[in-house]
């Protein structure tokens, strides 16, 4: 598989280009302004320059966080050269690589979905058949007590988990959920008008993960997600679970 071979370059190179800096001062240091409206770290230009550089040889339009959108070919690719550029500055060992691949610029296109994260090197991606950690077909859980291990941004009353987790890097959170580390992932962070934090670079490759190994996926308020766009004002508030409790989720919150 092709989109496989090109992560997996884009991967090494962002792991070269950051080994260096990550978790050094010199990480932090803004550099600019990305064109999601966020200042630039060091860390995520360097990071951005070495992924555009391998994906600039292919015939593809990508969508990446601090430049925005580049090139013209018919595949779209939603890339986050860093996931989690907190974790990444400070040499907290929970950031990734992510990139999505789909025949279109809508996400129900997708065909390939890929996530790694470049401290611990653990992979993850989608053919969009099976999901698979380290090479390995991975489940979501099929728990049915909401009494379970939850990744919620941010707990912000009574909620009946027996666990709330925040890692701060949410490509790879969903993915914890992919496998069924998690029993779910929930943001109920709301911005302007209501719009929530995520963007399609954060988290569709994690998204199309998860779906084909099992879960649920959702908008908060259980909406499909797969008729959005990869572009850069997309926003999303998100539910991902095991399909036992996908529903009562959404009733709750
Ligand atoms: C951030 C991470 C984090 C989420 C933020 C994102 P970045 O991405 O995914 O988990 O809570 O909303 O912006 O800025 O580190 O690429
Ligand atoms: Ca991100
Ligand atoms: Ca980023």
């Amino acid at each position: 598989e092709k989109a496989l071979e090109i992560s997996r370059r884009v991967a090494e190179e962002v792991e070269k280009a950051i080994s260096g800096i990550a978790g050094t001062r010199e990480a932090g240091e803004v550099v600019g302004m990305g064109k999601d409206g966020t200042p630039t770290k060091r860390i995520d230009k360097l990071a951005e320059q070495a992924a555009l550089r391998v994906l600039g040889e292919y015939n593809v339009t990508v969508v990446s966080e601090e430049v925005g959108v580049t090139g013209e070919g018919d595949v779209y690719v939603a890339l986050d050269p860093i996931d989690g550029t907190f974790n990444a500055e400070k040499g907290v060992p929970i950031y990734s690589v992510t990139l999505l691949f789909s025949k279109s610029r809508k996400l129900g296109d997708a065909f390939f979905g890929y996530v790694k994260n470049l401290a611990t090197g653990e992979e993850y991606y989608s053919d969009g058949v099976k999901s698979y950690r380290n090479g390995k077909e991975i489940r979501a859980s099929s728990t049915e007590s909401l009494r379970c291990n939850a990744i919620v941004y941010y707990p912000n009353r009574d909620l009946p988990f027996r666990r709330v987790r925040i890692f701060g890097a949410s490509s790879l959170e969903i993915c914890y959920v992919a496998d069924g580390r998690f029993d779910c992932f929930i943001d109920l962070r709301k911005g302007e008008n209501g719009r929530g934090f995520l963007r399609v670079y954060d988290i569709s490759a994690s998204l199309f993960i998860a779906k084909n190994a099992g879960a649920r996926v959702s908008s908060l308020d259980g909406d499909d997600i797969w008729e959005k766009e990869i572009a850069m004002d997309e926003r999303f508030r998100i539910v991902v679970s095991g399909e036992k409790i996908h529903d009562r989720l959404i009733e709750m919150l």
